[in-house]
């Protein structure tokens, strides 16, 4: 059943230009207009795909309400909308499928060509439109989302860690199980090991993957991954990680590489680190000033596939309720992915924290 409510003020954390300092303002959200939801956020983590934002590597559209890996549960539904009602408890995604593009008609909804977010904007108390990060926004105590948006999940499951399947662990576990279709047996290479290298990690290791090598500059990220799986850890600041994965996997390359960090150093390191015929999995986001260059007969020669991971390829209707059940089967390790709980006001410390790779996920709870 629709309903309304008058427009509502809530804190959000907002960033007004590239590499500015973010601050907390008063946001608007407007009454949902069919097909929206506002939600009243629970616990949004702090993605890289933020800092991306906040450094203009994704968009120049400033000012920008961050946030976008979040759990939380509906508050009000606008007319038409059927997919949920308020009081469900549910996970925000930023792939609402339309269910009509030439991929959603052949069944490939996970390919989605034309996803959508809410139409209206929420504003500052001046009127400026902001746009929402991944069309989410979950630094915030509301937002507002298109009702496809919202995937209903066992509200048992703790917001701070529920949400964190919203973008960054789902990329991870998406890139190893759905893109990179890592079987029993395979062996895994993951460079890269914040919090959607871990997952992509752990996503190996649920797959029954064997060995899994995680491969980062930094010894923290790589005593982490082995919680989550990986069986043995390099460390590319000291030596050669092709050389190191090769000497891994019998001098021949790891049958999946997944690229978690998105430059042309570490891709070309995944390309090269692979078996014949081997897979490469690039899920970290590259900045668009970024080249690539490689030989075109290495490329022919290697054969192989080399993909892409939006979003792990996830079809959010069918992951997320499924994660969250090995989660409670105690299956997959969701919890150690969050370093801490901070507040809105932690939000530009949670930043300093990721470059200085002293955590995983700062998970903001409200
Ligand atoms: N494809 C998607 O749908 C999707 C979703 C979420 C995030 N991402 C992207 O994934 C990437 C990782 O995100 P995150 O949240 O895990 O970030 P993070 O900051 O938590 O982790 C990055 C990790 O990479 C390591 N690293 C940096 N440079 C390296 C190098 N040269 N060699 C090896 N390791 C290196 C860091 O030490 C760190 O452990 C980002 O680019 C982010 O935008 C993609
Ligand atoms: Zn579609
Ligand atoms: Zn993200």
């Amino acid at each position: 059943m629709a309903n309304k409510v008058d427009s509502t003020e809530v804190r959000g954390v907002v960033v007004r230009g590239p590499n500015e300092t973010v601050s907390i303002e008063t946001i608007l959200i407007p009454d949902p207009g069919p097909g929206e939801v506002v939600v009243d956020v629970a616990a949004c983590g702090v993605c890289h795909t933020d800092l991306h934002y906040v450094q203009g590597g994704i968009s120049d559209d400033f000012p920008f309400l961050l946030g976008h890996e979040a759990a939380g549960t509906v508050s009000v539904v606008g007319p038409g909308v059927t997919e949920v009602s308020p009081g469900d408890y549910v996970i925000l995604n930023w792939r609402a499928v339309c269910g009509q593009c030439r991929a959603c008609a052949r069944g490939r909804q996970q390919y989605c060509f034309d996803t959508h977010n809410a139409t209206q904007s929420m504003t500052l108390t001046d009127g400026t439109q902001l746009n929402a990060a991944l069309g989410i926004g979950a630094f915030a105590e509301k937002t507002l989302v298109a009702a496809g948006q919202c995937t209903k999940v066992d509200p048992e499951a703790p917001p701070e860690v529920a949400g964190l399947l919203g973008c960054g662990v789902m990329a991870g576990l998406g890139a190893a199980i759905n893109t990179g279709s890592v079987e029993r047996g395979d062996s895994v290479a993951v460079i890269g090991c914040g919090g959607v290298g871990a997952a992509a990690v752990a996503g190996a290791q649920l797959a029954g993957a064997n060995p899994i090598i995680a491969v980062d500059i930094d010894d923290r990220k790589l005593e982490g991954a082995r919680r989550f799986g990986a069986t043995h850890s390099v460390n590319s600041g000291d030596e050669d990680p092709v050389e190191a994965i090769r000497a891994l996997t019998g001098g021949n390359g790891a049958d999946v590489v997944i690229d978690a960090v998105g430059m042309p150093a570490t891709y070309k390191q995944a390309f090269y680190a692979r078996d014949l015929a081997g897979t490469v999995v690039l899920v970290g986001v590259p900045r668009p000033d970024m080249q690539l260059e490689l030989p075109l007969l290495d490329v022919f020669g290697r054969g192989g596939s080399l993909k892409s991971s939006w979003y792990g390829d996830c079809l959010p209707s069918r992951d997320f309720p499924m994660l969250i059940d090995l989660y409670q089967q105690g299956r997959i390790d969701l919890d150690g992915f969050v370093s801490e709980r901070i507040g809105l006001d932690g939000i530009q410390d949670a930043f300093r924290a990721m470059e200085s790779g002293d955590v995983l996920r700062s998970v903001v709870v409200l």
